[in-house]
């Protein structure tokens, strides 16, 4: 098998939070890691989601031309993506020339199909903005609580949903115009009501996903799907390839899965000597495809995705397993790109390294539930965990053996029982571990590191090496050196949560390449190393937070 990995495309329209990066582009980046260092191939995939009024009245609010505000935003993704340690084999984009061509391949599938109905449908419009307007870009007063600000398509304040013929005084929330008049136009629509059989054969075919998957997928076909209208009165996006569309385009939700398409294709365009997009996506028999998302992404995935690939009548790769998160909260409430509330991605870096952020979102990650982010979580966590186990094992082992017997890792004797016994519970707990990334189960595999990492300190702490050094320096030898394979195998299969941290060891060790994987049957787990291999203490691995940089970073970012 060959492994296919897509994590949800971020809205281009501002930074991501924390709550972004651990509910699809994380866990699908430790994944990927994880199944490439045990030799699988791999193709990682994401791209920005840059189409849709959203992105558009961002750009009309930083003054941009939308095109020029993508480009822009697209950068600062990329780079901050780049910095966090996401390894995507490419980040692409769906206002990539790439998607505009697949999803129109797309399109016209359907429609050769017979999968598409057009319809006439009264739209907003605002003459002094000269643009039709999507329902919830019309405010006026709810119908029902009289809440002035409601939207065209929902009052937040009593959670009606509207129309936005029903709201009193309707005007634009673009220019706050109150010209506003509802003109006809014609679109088109997706035939879910006749797909859904197929939708749902194909979701009862996976009885092995997630509970919360099959249950969000169950509930909308249980409900029954309505027809999708696929188009927009909008210039940014898809142009729709049918006479009489051509001043619309294709609803973002249409095209932005075709995005996962689009960029494989961009990936493969850069280099089509030896890169072939169709052999991951067009009649790929032998591709495992696991898809990453929030669970909100989940009706779009499960169903509406895979009805528009089933209605096209092409072998397209579909899902095989599809991991959705629940929410990370923020003190119990949300995080909110639009109310800046939380951390983002780009202040995460200015506070602390990557991997601080990597453990802990993937130590807490909202697999069964949604759990919540404080900065006394974030410490303590870190504190305990990375301070206290593995950074302290690695820098006072490491520290030791420079200090007292130079920078050779000892050659040391035959290992003795207690070895023996610590390279068998070693080997258990690494394939434990191994185990749960391959079923995706993260927090699992994170507290199976963790429990690693103990069984170092509590042998180191056992047998005492400083005190052998001066009454048996024989077993110091053999201690000291299984101290330095256990660093070895620690940073291994920390590797595809804490990469930056990993790698330092990694150089520090001197490893070769082959080195920097390790395998839990491996009789020299615990040997492999010795005989006065150079090695370098790596700087701090990490450092502690303390209580008054607690108290900051509450008061400054909201607690
Ligand atoms: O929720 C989001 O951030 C969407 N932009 C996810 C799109 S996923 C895929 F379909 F493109
Ligand atoms: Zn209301």
């Amino acid at each position: 098998m060959r492994y296919l990995i897509t994590s949800a495309l971020p809205y281009i329209n501002g930074m991501k939070h924390l709550g972004n990066l651990v509910g699809s582009m994380l866990p699908a980046d430790v994944y990927a890691r994880f199944l490439r260092s045990e030799g699988e191939e791999v193709l990682l995939i994401c791209a920005t989601d840059e189409h849709g009024t959203p992105a558009e009245i961002a750009a009309l609010e930083a003054g941009l031309d939308v095109a020029d505000y993508c480009e822009r935003q697209h950068r600062l993704q990329a780079d901050v993506y780049r910095r966090f340690g996401l390894s995507f084999d490419h980040f692409g984009r769906t206002s990539a020339p790439q998607n505009h061509e697949v999803t129109q391949r797309f399109y016209l599938a359907l429609e050769r199909n017979g999968f598409i109905e057009e319809k006439q449908l009264l739209q907003c419009y605002s003459p002094d903005d000269g643009r039709f307007l999507p329902d919830r870009y019309v405010i006026g007063t709810c119908p029902r609580c009289g809440y002035n600000a409601a939207r065209g398509d929902q009052c937040e304040n009593c959670t009606c949903l509207l129309e936005p013929t029903e709201l009193v005084g309707p005007r634009s929330a673009v220019s706050g115009s109150t010209v506003i008049e509802f003109r006809a136009t014609d679109h088109l629509f997706l035939d879910l009501e006749v797909l859904s059989g197929r939708v749902r054969s194909w979701v009862e075919s996976h009885p092995e996903w997630p509970r919360l998957t099959t249950s969000i997928a169950l509930k909308w076909l249980d409900e029954g799907l309505k027809n999708r209208c696929i188009t927009r009165d909008l210039t940014w996006g898809v142009r729709v390839p049918r006479p009489g569309f051509q001043d619309k385009v294709f609803y973002v939700w249409f095209d932005a899965p075709i995005g996962y398409v689009g960029a494989t294709k961009e990936w493969s365009d850069l280099r089509p000597s030896d890169r072939d997009w169709p052999r991951w996506w067009l009649d790929a028999d032998d591709v495992y495809y696991v898809q990453f998302m929030a669970k909100d992404n989940l009706p779009f995935h499960t169903v509406f995705w895979p009805a528009s690939i089933l209605g096209t009548g092409e072998p397209w790769t579909l899902p095989s397993y599809i991991k959705g998160f629940n929410w990370l909260t923020y003190y119990g409430g949300k995080f909110s790109t639009s109310q800046k509330r939380g951390v983002f991605m780009d202040k995460a870096l200015e506070i602390l390294p990557p991997d601080y952020w990597r453990y802990f979102l993937m130590a807490h990650a909202p697999e069964t539930d949604d759990s919540d982010f404080t900065w006394e979580l974030f410490a303590a966590t870190i504190n305990k965990d990375l301070v206290g186990n593995f950074g302290n094992f690695v820098n006072r082992t490491l520290k030791l053996i420079e200090s007292r017997v130079g920078r050779r890792i000892p050659v040391g004797g035959a290992p003795g029982d207690r070895e023996a016994r610590l390279t068998g519970e070693c080997s258990e707990v690494l394939g434990e571990c191994r185990q749960q990334l391959r079923a995706m189960e993260f927090r699992k595999a994170v507290s199976t590191l963790r429990r690693l990492w103990s069984l170092g300190n509590v042998y180191v702490d056992e047998r005492a090496p400083w005190k052998l050094l001066k009454e048996d320096p024989e077993q110091a030898s053999i201690v000291l050196r299984t101290a330095v394979n256990l660093a070895r195998v620690f940073a291994v299969a920390a590797w595809p949560f804490i990469p930056f941290t990993a790698e330092a060891v990694f150089e520090a060790l001197h490893l070769e390449p082959e080195e920097r994987t390790a395998h839990p049957s491996d009789p020299r787990l615990l040997t492999r190393l010795g005989g006065k291999r150079p090695f370098d203490v790596p700087p701090l691995l990490f450092r502690r937070i303390e209580e008054t940089e607690i108290a900051r970073l509450r008061e400054e970012y909201g607690g």
